[in-house]
């Protein structure tokens, strides 16, 4: 072993990287999607999963004003929307109509379920605790889906 940059270690241990897509609802009840890597499962009792965004994102002012995400984990029809929701902001365009997303309602009611993706969780915020220049938001799984048919796709940068 030998001292090195925190970048060095973070280049070799992310790759290949599992990326989700996270829906959150504008303040003027339309819909936003981030492409995000940081998410994980925090609690088995009840079924609570995290996602980390940073403050400088839209998602994030979407995330503090509605207090419930949906976390999609994509298929591989779901390729070219996590390239446009991890480059472009909702500040600037729809990506549900730029990424021409199919989607229905779900079973909360709250925000859209992507139609296509392999699975999705239907959260609601529970807890926050910010961590440096991101905010990690904890939510509570409320209704939880598979789409039989698709894979998940495993996002190689
Ligand atoms: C593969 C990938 C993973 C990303 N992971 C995160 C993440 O975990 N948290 C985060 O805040 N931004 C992450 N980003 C950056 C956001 O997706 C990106 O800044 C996005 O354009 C923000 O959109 P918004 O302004 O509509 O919220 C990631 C981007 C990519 C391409």
């Amino acid at each position: 072993m030998k001292l090195c940059l925190f970048t060095e270690v973070n280049n070799k241990i992310h790759k290949p990287m599992k990326a989700a897509l996270v829906v959150s609802r504008k303040p003027d009840g339309s819909h936003n999607l981030i492409t995000v890597e940081w998410f994980m499962r925090t609690s088995i009792e009840p079924a609570q999963y995290a996602i980390s965004i940073g403050h400088s994102r839209y998602s994030y002012a979407c995330l503090t004003d509605f207090p419930y995400f949906n976390i999609v984990f994509p298929s591989s029809d779901n390729k070219t929307l996590l390239s446009l929701a991890g480059s472009q902001s909702g500040r600037d365009i729809d990506k549900f109509t730029a990424g021409n997303v199919q989607s229905n309602p779900g079973r909360l009611q709250k925000l859209p379920i992507i139609t296509d993706a392999a699975a999705c969780y239907e959260c609601e915020i529970v807890t926050q605790l910010r961590s440096g220049d991101h905010t990690i938001f904890v939510g509570e799984v409320k209704y939880s889906w598979i789409n039989p048919e698709k894979e998940l796709f495993v996002y190689r940068s």
